[in-house]
């Protein structure tokens, strides 16, 4: 969900005010999802090398995260969202991990749509964790054990991967679970995501042929 700064510096407004926004626009996004029949979506909140930014706006990214849930939740529960957090939670405080972990336990009857929020997460420090849990059970390192052990274990890997904010870039976010993902790179600035841009993304997408290694006949 990139351009929240962008989104602000070009109307002469602090960044923080992207970010209100951008919530605004994550809530837009859920609920068209709910209506496109769309079972799982996974959003990059806060990336593990996010910490470099100035501490004001860490913690105002941080206070935003627990206000929203407390905001939320209640709705998207109703929506029949089911809320799950991907990240290191090790590293934030614990009134944020307790608001992690009381949305996903309010959230947890939901048969809708699966809300991933990837929360000082890194597609390395998941694959290294992934790793390091298999090894300190004394367990193979196969691809598939791999996959089982990623934080992101109870979804399939993602259709579509959107970036939107101009850039072309991964960023660490979902690297292993990304393979055979369609990329779809979005100019709109995150808090200027809107169902038109959605349905951009999913009309290109649906007009991409899948191989997954084979040819074009076998697939066909
Ligand atoms: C939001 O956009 C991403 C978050 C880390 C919350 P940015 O804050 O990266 O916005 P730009 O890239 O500066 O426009
Ligand atoms: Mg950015």
């Amino acid at each position: 969900m990139d351009g929240n700064g962008r989104w602000a510096s070009r109307r002469l407004l602090p960044r923080a005010a992207g970010h209100r926004q951008g919530v605004d626009a994550l809530r837009r996004c859920i609920r068209a999802c709910i209506q496109r029949g769309v079972q799982v979506l996974t959003v990059f909140a806060f990336s593990s090398e996010n910490w470099r930014r100035p501490a004001e706006e860490v913690d105002h990214l941080m206070e935003l995260l627990a206000k929203a849930l407390v905001r939320e939740v209640p709705q998207l529960q109703k929506a029949g969202v089911r809320i799950h957090f991907a990240g290191e939670r090790h590293g934030l405080a614990e009134r944020v991990r307790q608001g992690l972990a009381q949305a996903e336990s309010d959230t947890a009857q939901g048969g809708k749509l699966i809300l991933n929020v990837c929360f000082n997460y890194g597609g390395r420090w998941d694959i290294a964790q992934a790793a390091a849990r298999l090894a300190a059970q004394g367990q193979p390192i196969t691809e598939s054990a791999l996959a089982d052990a990623l934080a992101l274990a109870h979804v399939p890997d993602p259709d579509l991967l959107i970036r939107t904010g101009g850039e072309q870039r991964i960023s660490n976010f979902l690297l292993w679970q990304i393979a055979y993902s369609e990329l779809f790179f979005s100019d709109k600035l995150w808090p200027d995501f809107d169902e038109a841009a959605l349905d951009e993304a999913l009309a290109a997408f649906a007009a991409r042929e899948r191989r997954f290694g084979k040819t074009s006949e076998q697939v066909a």
